[in-house]
This record gives structure tokens, sequence and C-alpha cells, in this order.
């Protein structure tokens, strides 16, 4: 059976954040559930530099404003992917959302209705007679797909909530040049408080609606973290289902990667020693063998609660400790771990700026990995933890409550523990969180339990594949009835 994925990013083509590495991993865990998938994704520059034997199967006189064609190509590791080749839109360099101004392009809510627009043509007309059984779109961005189906009763929609603080919201202005049918804007279409939501379309009609962890779908559901749209969600909670990412262990192994210098295994953590060295000398940190030494990496914005380690950053350099951030965003932030750098020489070592290789050398070579944020649908950095036996310190919400054990009295008794789980989400909780860590990581059998724990902790994409394709396979079964 065929998939058609709806992306705006997909690993090794285009990246700023984990919906990538997502996009790009997850269709070949379904291969092995009987699932071809495609992935349609905008060619901006980066994705045709990077794709490979592309050939036109389709071609649009007209969209939205100018000539387009749909590109059939694959990644170097094998991923096949459709381009939509629509210069007037994505041949721009940098970002894919912003402009040099570090603000949103004026017209993307044309650049992504014409993704949607491209992706419901290319599944229904079959222009390679590759014939497609079901869309799968991502994040606001794929959310207007199922308002272009020309038949929405034919083809099944599931649709991933990646984030919901991206809503992709414009003005009701837009709506007819997006040829939008003005019967749908209502509540129960894309209409959200008087403007269009293609997140709102995306969860208004698709059939089924996943989300990347189980606590998320939950916390979704409430007026806290739903960002107006729980109602909804609680409406639909029925359809919806909470499925943890995972990882690419073809790209994140400590056996085999090649941007780390050493490599190591859960038998012999002597490489994982010596990369932390490495790590100290190219963050610009003392190379003391003893510090406990914790990284991030991180875009640097309000979700990701790093301001939160600013404020205990104090305290944990009293304790002795190190950090190593490497992040990118909100200036301030970048501003503030930067003046963190010179205040505590040799101790705080901060690298602006996104940099995969680097991403790395810090993951390998850390104590520990922390991830404070005050809201994470999933996150993918504290996995990357515990495939590198880095000890992950994350907030208790969402997906990192998920998918790490905190190292309580019971956990510890019970020899399972692979974390550490902080709350409350603020500054006396990250620094209690981190000295917890610390406290451990100086009994060092009961540290060492604690790191082959987590290099055991299964963190591939099995089983969340295997629920994908129980989705899927749910979302079909609807339409059985249906035509029954
Ligand atoms: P989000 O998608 O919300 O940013 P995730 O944890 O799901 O959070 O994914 C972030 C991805 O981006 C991870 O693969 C992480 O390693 C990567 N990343 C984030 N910031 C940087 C950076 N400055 N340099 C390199 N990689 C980064
Ligand atoms: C979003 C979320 C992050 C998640 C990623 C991939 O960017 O912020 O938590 O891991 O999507 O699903």
């Amino acid at each position: 059976m065929n998939v058609l994925m709806i992306a705006s990013e997909c690993v090794p083509l285009i990246k700023t954040g984990g919906l990538a590495d997502v996009v790009g991993a997850l269709p070949f865990a379904l291969a092995r559930h009987g699932w071809n998938a495609r992935v349609l994704v905008p060619c901006y520059p980066a994705v045709s530099d990077a794709l490979r034997e592309a050939v036109a199967v389709h071609a649009f006189s007209d969209l939205f404003g100018g000539e387009a064609r749909i590109l059939l190509g694959r990644t170097p590791s094998g991923l096949e992917v459709l381009a939509l080749d629509a210069p007037h839109l994505y041949d721009r360099p940098g970002n894919p959302y912003l402009g040099p101004n570090g603000r949103d392009w004026p017209d993307n809510h044309l650049r992504f209705a014409a993704l949607c627009f491209a992706g419901a043509r290319y599944a229904e007309l079959q222009p390679d007679g590759w014939a497609v059984d079901l869309v799968h779109g991502h994040d606001w961005q794929a959310g207007l797909t199922p308002l272009y189906l020309a038949d929405p009763a034919r083809l099944p929609t599931v649709f991933t909530i990646h984030n919901i603080a991206f809503p992709g919201i414009f003005p009701a202005s837009v709506a007819p040049a997006l040829a939008l049918p003005p019967e749908a804007f209502t509540a129960d279409g894309y209409e959200y408080y008087g403007q269009v939501s293609f997140l709102k379309a995306g969860l208004t009609l698709s059939d089924r609606l996943t989300t990347v962890s189980p606590t998320y779908a939950l916390e979704l559901q409430t007026p806290g973290f739903g960002m107006g749209f729980d109602g909804l969600l609680r409406y639909r909670s029925g359809d919806l289902s909470g499925i943890l990412n995972g990882v690419d262990e073809t790209i994140w192994n400590p056996g085999t990667d090649p941007l780390i210098a050493h490599s190591y295994a859960p038998s012999s953590l002597d490489g994982k020693r010596r990369n932390r060295g490495d790590l100290q000398r190219a963050m610009g940190l003392d190379p003391d063998p003893e510090a406990f030494l914790t990284c991030v990496v991180s875009r640097l914005t309000d979700q990701k609660g790093l301001d939160l380690l600013l404020g205990a950053l104090p305290d944990l350099m009293a304790d002795g400790g190190q950090v190593a951030l490497l992040g990118t965003g909100d200036p301030s932030l970048e501003a503030a771990f930067s003046t963190a750098a010179v205040q505590f020489p040799g101790r705080v070592g901060v690298r602006i700026g996104y940099d995969e290789p680097l991403s790395h050398v810090l993951i390998a070579g850390a104590d520990a990995i922390l991830v404070p944020s005050r809201f994470e649908p999933c996150g993918l950095t504290q996995f990357y933890g515990l495939r590198y036996g880095t000890i992950p310190v994350v907030a208790r919400t969402g997906g990192l409550a998920d998918s790490i054990i905190d190292a309580n009295q019971a956990a510890l008794e019970a020899g399972v523990a692979t974390g550490i789980v902080f709350s409350p989400i603020d500054a006396g909780g990250v620094r209690d969180g981190l000295r917890r860590a610390a406290a451990l990581f100086a009994d060092k059998p009961i540290w060492n339990r604690m790191v082959q724990n987590a290099l055991r902790h299964p963190v591939g994409w099995e089983r969340s594949a295997a629920q994908y394709d129980a989705v899927y396979r749910s979302a079909l079964g609807i339409r059985a009835i249906d035509a029954s």
C-alpha cells in the first residue's frame, strides 16, 4: 500500500527541527509494515541541490501565480521524494519559513497552500501511475490538503500535530487567493475565530489525528496546552492517538557515528571518555575529568525553557558543574548565553548557530543532556542522549515525561532508571534536577547502571511504526465501512 506524506521539511534535504527527522525516518520504518511512502516537500534550493535522479512527473501551468512541476527523485539514503518545483514560491535561500529580515515570508499562505494543493492533485490524478492509498499530512503546512481533495470521500487522510504552537493562521481575506471553498469557512472547517487556520482544517477534516506522544495527546485537550484547539481535540479525542517518535539509528549510533572521533558501545565506554575531552576542547571548557558536564542542543525559544537554565546557572557553577550549549533562535537568549560564557570561562561553553556535526560531539561527550522545555510534544534530543549513554535530565511534560524513567527511589531499587524527570518547570526545578543528577554522577555504581540502562533502552522506530500502521489501517477501515 502507498502513503503520500506531505511536509515542509525532511532529513537529509532540509531541516529546522525534529519534524524533518521524523519525516525522513518514519517511511523506512513503515516499509516493514508493507507501506511504501513518498514524501512531498517544497523544492527549496537545498532540496534541488540534494535530490538525486529527479524527473518531472506532473506540471501545473499556474500554481498560485507561476508554473510548477512535481519532480520525483530520491535522497542518498533511498527515500522517494516528490519535490514541488515552483520557483516563484520556493527558490529562495536560507530558512524555509523566514525571509532575510527574520520574519515569515509574506506569502507563506500561498507557499504552503500550493504544497497542499499539489499533494491533493498528485494523490487524485496519479500522474505517474503510483496509486495513493492514504495521505498523511504533517503540521500546519500540510493542513489544507483535505480541503483540496476534489473527492474527499475517496482518499483517507491522517494528520499529525508535531507542535500546536504553530497554527498557520492568516487573515480571512486570503481565502479567495487560496481558492478555499467559502462554505467550509465555519467552526467545523478552516475558520478560527474569524481567521483562516491551516492547522484547523487539518484537525477538523482529516479522518485520523495523531500527535507525537501519549502525554501531549492528553495535554492538547486542556486549555493550558491546546492553544485554543483544546475543545476541538476533546471533541475528536476518539480519533486522536499519541505515538512517540523514534530515532534514526543509522544516523544516531555511537558505534558507527562518523561525526564523533571515538566510537563506543555499552560493553566499552572508553571512547565516550575520550569524546568528553574532545567536547571540552571544542567548547573551550577546562579539561576537568570530574566536573559534571551537561550539554544542551536546542532551538533557543520560549518553548525550550532555556531561560530557566540561565536562572539556575549561578548555583550550578557554585556546585562545580560544566555546561556546553549549542543553539540558535531568540536573539536575547543568544546574547544571554554568550554573556554567561564570558562570565564563567572554562565552565560554560556556548556555540550560537546550527551545527549538525557539533551536536553529535556534544551528545556523545557530555555526562548529561538537559531538556527543560515548558512544553514538548515529543522531543528527540533526550532519545539521542539515551542512545549515547548521556543521561537525559528533562522537564516533566509531553514526550519527555513519556520517554525517560526518573531515578526515583523505586526506579533505582528496581535498577531501571534512565534519567531525571523534574518538576516544577522553573529555574529551581532545573537546578534541583541537575543537582539530583550530579549527586547520582558522584555515586559511580549507580551512575554506571543508569548509563547502561540508557544505552540499552529501545529508541528506534519499530514500536511507533507499528502504531502508525494501526492508525493507517483504521483510517482505511472507516472507508471500507462507509463504502458498504
Ligand atoms: P524541535 O523540533 O521542537 O526543535 P526536537 O527535539 O524534536 O525539537 O528536534 C530538534 C532537532 O534539531 C534535533 O535533531 C536536534 O539535534 C536538532 N537541533 C536543534 N538545535 C540544533 C543546533 N543548534 N544545531 C544542530 N542541531 C540542532
Ligand atoms: C516538534 C516538537 C518536538 C517534536 C518534533 C517532531 O518540533 O516541538 O517536540 O519532537 O516536532 O515530532
